[in-house]
């Protein structure tokens, strides 16, 4: 295991690709394949561009990245894992105490590699949400955050794929070459997860998007960075090191969003959102709406609140909890039990359920206690402001589609309310094709170094500390 990267070969990798010329040949073939995906499906009309992008140089925490201008398609896709995850023994579930797994072990083989490619099938499907919102950029920095998350979910697919076609033999090969035929939205093809199919039609989408639904992504790697088979843990564990950045988007779009809409409704000395609108910001109630939107989709990601899927998981040891050896438990749980929401005499109410079969939901918390985080910075931008609006997530029955919680109409209150209610209201709740379009009619195209589309404020820092006038993309 190199800790550094070998950029000779011609699939960058440390995992010490050369000396297994068979698997080195098999993802040889693939990468042809990758390439065309990227040229159809990755960020239109791009090949000219040089971009100055961050790229992995070692997996080492310090220093592990270097910065500089790639032209997107020579970008350096590879295999990172990192170099230790956790322990050498499995951390939780039956084999708790037991060596973690170098290979793969027979009677999980199945589950493992349904695991990887669901992870995986999200990498693709991010970038072919996205592949149009270069065209509509508010600045060149924003333009560069874009590219940067795009090619980096393009290597999480690369991660994924080496699982596969190392661990998983012809099936692996095959799982991996459908990783590049399915299509996000595709009536015929679709991804494999919902959030997936949505459309990302603008750069409001696109913050709400990096701040929830790739933190499920966070959330999702964590758990399987405590997995037993211990090339999933360490791959999942150099994601996470990329995907802190795709938040930062996300959460640093959002506030900046709002700090512009703030500072609008000061100078106009009101907060009538058609007056918003009328200066070229995005009102408060319509960010909220998105925010409702993005936040319900994702938290659907994490499946039904029941899953004897997720027990046989934790406790065959494919996959853990968020933060599992810091949790003061048994790490067991055959005999814990974990509040689930139904709806009893038309009013939602907790109850008992065993524990394993509620990791789903346990996992659902934890991304929501972190997501509720920052909404709360978000919300001290408006405060700063001196204005009363706040953001809210909305309760976590609202807008669901998987799940009990599924069946229900419920307001983001919490309140379970009738169809009429919930078609008299939803325009209020949820982006309207009204609220969409304005959203739309504000993407301009803003390319000049320094210059920023009217509805968002510029960062406090640029990325790498550059000034503000930096030049992060050049058109060819
Ligand atoms: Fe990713
Ligand atoms: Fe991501």
């Amino acid at each position: 295991m190199q800790t550094t990267i070998n950029y000779a070969d011609r699939i960058p990798n440390n995992v010490n690709l050369s000396d297994d010329r068979a698997l080195a040949r098999a993802l040889e073939r693939w990468q042809p394949a990758f390439l065309d995906w990227w040229r159809e499906m990755g960020p239109s009309g791009t090949t000219d561009y040089d971009v100055y992008l961050r790229t992995a140089v070692s997996v080492e925490p310090q220093g592990w990245a270097q910065f500089g201008y790639v032209k997107m398609p020579d970008y350096r896709w590879g295999i990172f894992l990192a170099p230790v995850a956790g322990g050498a023994t499995i951390n939780f579930g039956e084999h708790k105490g037991e060596p973690v797994w170098h290979d793969v072990p027979g009677e999980h083989r199945a589950n493992l590699r349904r695991i990887i490619v669901t992870q995986g099938d999200t990498e693709p499907a991010s970038v072919e949400q996205q592949r149009h919102l270069g065209l509509t950029c508010p600045s060149l920095y924003d333009l560069r955050n874009l590219f940067q998350v795009n090619v980096e979910e393009g290597r999480h697919l690369w991660a994924m794929v080496y699982l596969l076609h190392r661990y998983f033999g012809r099936d692996g090969r095959e799982e991996a070459e459908a990783l590049l035929t399915r299509r996000s939205g595709d009536a015929d093809n679709p991804r494999i997860l919902g959030a997936f199919n949505e459309k990302t039609p603008d750069w409001l989408s696109l913050f709400m998007f990096t701040y929830f639904t790739d933190r499920d992504g966070k959330f999702q790697l964590a758990a399987l960075a405590e997995s037993g088979f211990e090339p999933l843990a360490r791959t999942t564990k150099f994601m996470l090191t990329e995907e802190a950045h795709h938040m930062f988007v996300g959460e640093s779009g959002v506030a900046r969003v709002v700090q512009r809409t703030c500072e609008v409704m000061k100078a106009l000395g009101s907060d009538d959102p058609a007056k918003v609108r009328a200066a070229g910001a995005i009102d408060l109630p319509t960010v909220q709406r998105y925010l409702n939107f993005h936040y319900s989709v994702t938290i659907d990601l994490f499946g039904a609140d029941q899953s004897s899927n997720a027990a046989t998981f934790y406790t065959a040891g494919l996959k853990g909890r968020f933060d599992e050896t810091k949790r003061d438990d048994d790490h067991r749980l055959h005999d814990r039990s974990y509040p689930v929401l139904a709806a009893a005499d038309g009013r939602l109410a907790g109850h008992d359920v065993p524990m394993l079969n509620a990791l789903n939901e346990v996992l659902r918390d934890d991304f929501i206690r972190d997501s509720v985080a920052g909404v709360g910075r978000w919300n001290r931008v408006v405060e700063k402001a001196g204005l009363p609006f706040r953001l809210t997530v909305p309760h976590k029955a609202f807008h669901r589609k998987i799940g009990t919680l599924a069946q229900l109409r419920v307001s983001p209150d919490g309140r379970v309310v009738s169809e009429s209610e919930w078609d008299a209201n939803a325009g209020d709740w949820l982006p309207s094709d009204d609220d969409r379009a304005f959203v739309a009619s504000l993407m301009g195209r803003v390319v000049e170094p320094g210059k920023f589309a009217s509805w968002i404020a510029p960062p406090a820092v640029g990325i790498n500390r550059q000034p503000a006038n930096f030049d992060y993309v050049r058109f060819g």
